[in-house]
């Protein structure tokens, strides 16, 4: 039989008031050697308190749900860790969800996550928009959201953790073209994703800032993902289209594209420069080691929790963005 409340206050000679402020941390007014004593009484008898009924009259669950588009792709887990090392410490759980790119499945999992009454989510969105009518569960929401990697337009939220993209972007396609890269092919992540907007922006910043004229034809939009790397190199040969190196909207799509050019017998740098997008840890062990631009994964999902659970406690706080810095980092994959 499962050990009650009542059980453990009558064992332990307190209060249930008393044993509740020690089970949710709320103790700060109860001595030492009471606090002990539920603590041991709790251990001896097994209990397991039963965070649904305490949520009822906290109206806290101490859980919040992080909604990400891919959890195959490095990237997210890299934020998933940094939002739970916070969370956790914190005193608060986190329920993973992963939206497989997919709309329809990311508003159901928001339904779900609501039902299940976390405290927040920290979302990163499959789409920048959630006008769509596969997007409805967004605009019941009730409880505080915060964006991390991906802005949404039209949706307001109670902060944002983002990059600055387009400047990230400049910089690696600056670097390339100061290394004497001149036909750079930009091969993209979907433009339904802001990073995705922004990086092909700086991209095109780099260019016009070089005075090179930007070529349609060393652009094609994909997906972020190893296989549309490698699609996209196929593509652009097939079409006969010259081309020096590859400006990729993230590190997945370099690695696609470095095994294309390889299987072609073209050198990696000296014949075609890769650059890619995220400094995921598989970008310093692949060969040749790739170039990237590094985002402050772990700390972007750390920021994240911090900022929603600052927001959960005190409701009044203003809305909050913050723009963390991308860094260049040089590796073998250019010359
Ligand atoms: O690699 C996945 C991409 O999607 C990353 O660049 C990140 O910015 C996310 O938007």
């Amino acid at each position: 039989m499962k050990v009650t409340i009542k059980e453990i206050a009558n064992a332990a000679g307190v209060s249930i008031a008393t044993v509740s402020k020690v089970v949710n941390g709320k103790d700060h007014n109860i001595t030492p050697a009471t606090r002990q004593r539920v603590l041991e009484t709790i251990n001896e008898l097994n209990y397991v308190p039963n965070r649904i009924a305490s949520s009822m009259i906290t109206k806290n669950t101490y859980t919040i749900g992080l909604v990400i588009p891919d959890i195959t792709n490095p990237f997210f887990p890299e934020v998933a860790r940094g939002v739970e090392d916070y969370a956790n410490q914190a005193g608060y759980h986190v329920v993973l969800c992963n939206s497989d790119n997919n709309l329809k499945k990311e508003s159901t999992y928001i339904y779900m996550l609501q039902e299940k009454m976390v405290d927040g989510i920290i979302i990163t969105s499959s789409t920048s928009s959630v006008r769509e009518e596969s997007a409805r569960n967004y605009m019941k929401i009730g409880i505080p959201i915060i964006t991390v990697d991906r802005d949404m337009k039209d949706f307001k939220t109670q902060g944002k953790i983002l990059v600055d993209n387009t400047k990230g972007a400049f910089e690696a396609v600056s670097y390339m073209i100061e290394k004497g890269y001149k036909k750079i092919l930009h091969l993209s992540g979907s433009m339904n994703s802001t990073p995705s907007i922004q990086r092909f922006e700086g991209y095109k910043n780099a260019l016009k800032y070089h005075n090179i004229d930007f070529d349609p034809d060393l652009y094609l939009e994909g997906t972020y993902d190893v296989e549309w790397g490698y699609e996209g190199i196929k593509k652009i040969m097939d079409k006969k289209i010259d081309f020096d190196s590859v400006f990729c909207g993230n590190d997945l799509i370099a690695i696609g594209a470095m095994k294309a050019i390889k299987e072609l017998g073209l050198r990696i740098p000296e014949d075609i420069g890769i650059m890619g997008f995220d400094n995921i840890y598989i970008a310093s062990v692949v060969t040749p080691s790739l170039s990237t631009v590094n985002q402050p994964n772990y700390k972007m999902g750390y920021k994240a929790a911090e900022l929603l659970i600052n927001f959960i406690k005190n409701p009044s706080k203003p809305d909050d963005e913050v723009v963390l810095e991308t860094e260049l980092i040089i590796r073998e994959s250019t010359l």
